[in-house]
């Protein structure tokens, strides 16, 4: 097991499950836990759920459950979304848009990392019933539980309370309009925006909003036409990454 991951886990019993540390070149990052982020990955990321079991029982922790798939999904999840973006990241960006931000772990990571502040907007939604529909691959959609209900702004506004971080700004998908004068040098979403729903849903709000010099990186379905109406929204399109079920690309230069 990685080094670096049991040194969180161990973090996060030391701090009595308030709080895991990770570090990050000279860095070290602080994460607080609440309960209900935990509840999300544990319910939203259900898939992990074994992962998380094994490594409780290989490493004979005394810490919560959630807490260990809070800290996997970082790992699995996050810190390979850092390691992808940190060359296309300019270390200047004053402000960031993060589309479909989850619990925002991302944003917390990137806020400590910057050495100088910026500002994030985080857009989710307000309630979510169920996880949306791979578009065409049906054996690769996720349900949730019956009795379990997700409210993605609550978490992640009281998320972000706990971890005085006071510079992320939480969206709800329904006011999005309300904010059609910001300006960003980053429009990031991850596994969101032109994957889970279509392009068309924020096309209006990125075209007004991303700087003329900004960028914007997005994870996009390889089942239907969202790569197409991306490449169509800009002069340089790159493709960064690639996962089974969409391939992330790099936006710039609107046309
Ligand atoms: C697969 S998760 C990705 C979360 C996070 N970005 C990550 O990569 O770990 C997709 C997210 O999109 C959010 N979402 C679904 N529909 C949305 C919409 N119409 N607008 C904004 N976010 C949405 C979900 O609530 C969920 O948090």
């Amino acid at each position: 097991m990685n080094k670096e991951f049991i040194h969180s886990i161990s973090s996060a019993v030391a701090s009595k499950e308030a709080f895991f540390t990770v570090n990050f070149g000279p860095k070290q990052i602080k994460i607080f836990f609440t309960e209900e982020a935990c509840d999300w990955v544990w319910n939203y990321k259900y898939l992990q759920r074994p992962q998380a079991l094994q490594i409780k029982s290989q490493l004979n922790s005394p810490l919560k459950i959630n807490r260990i798939g809070l800290i996997n999904y970082f790992y699995n999840f996050i810190m390979t979304d850092i390691s992808i973006l940190n060359s296309y990241i300019s270390p200047t960006i004053k402000s960031v848009l993060d589309i479909g931000a989850g619990i925002g772990l991302f944003d917390l990571f990137l806020n400590q990392i910057l050495d100088h502040e910026a500002l994030f907007d985080l857009v989710e939604v307000d309630k979510l019933e169920e996880i949306e529909h791979v578009t065409n691959n049906p054996e690769h959609t996720k349900k949730l539980d019956h009795n379990v209900q997700i409210k993605p702004v609550a978490v992640l506004k009281k998320l972000m309370i706990t971890n005085n971080a006071h510079n992320i700004n939480i969206i709800d998908s329904k006011s999005i309009n309300q904010h059609l004068q910001k300006r960003y040098d980053l429009i990031l979403s991850f596994r969101s925006w032109g994957y889970l729903y279509d392009l068309d849903l924020y096309q209006r709000f990125v075209r007004k909003t991303l700087k003329p010099d900004g960028i914007v990186i997005t994870d996009l379905s390889i089942y239907d036409d969202s790569i197409e109406k991306f490449s169509s929204l800009f002069n340089d399109v790159v493709l960064i990454d690639e996962a089974p079920n969409n391939k992330r690309f790099l936006g710039k230069n609107l046309k």
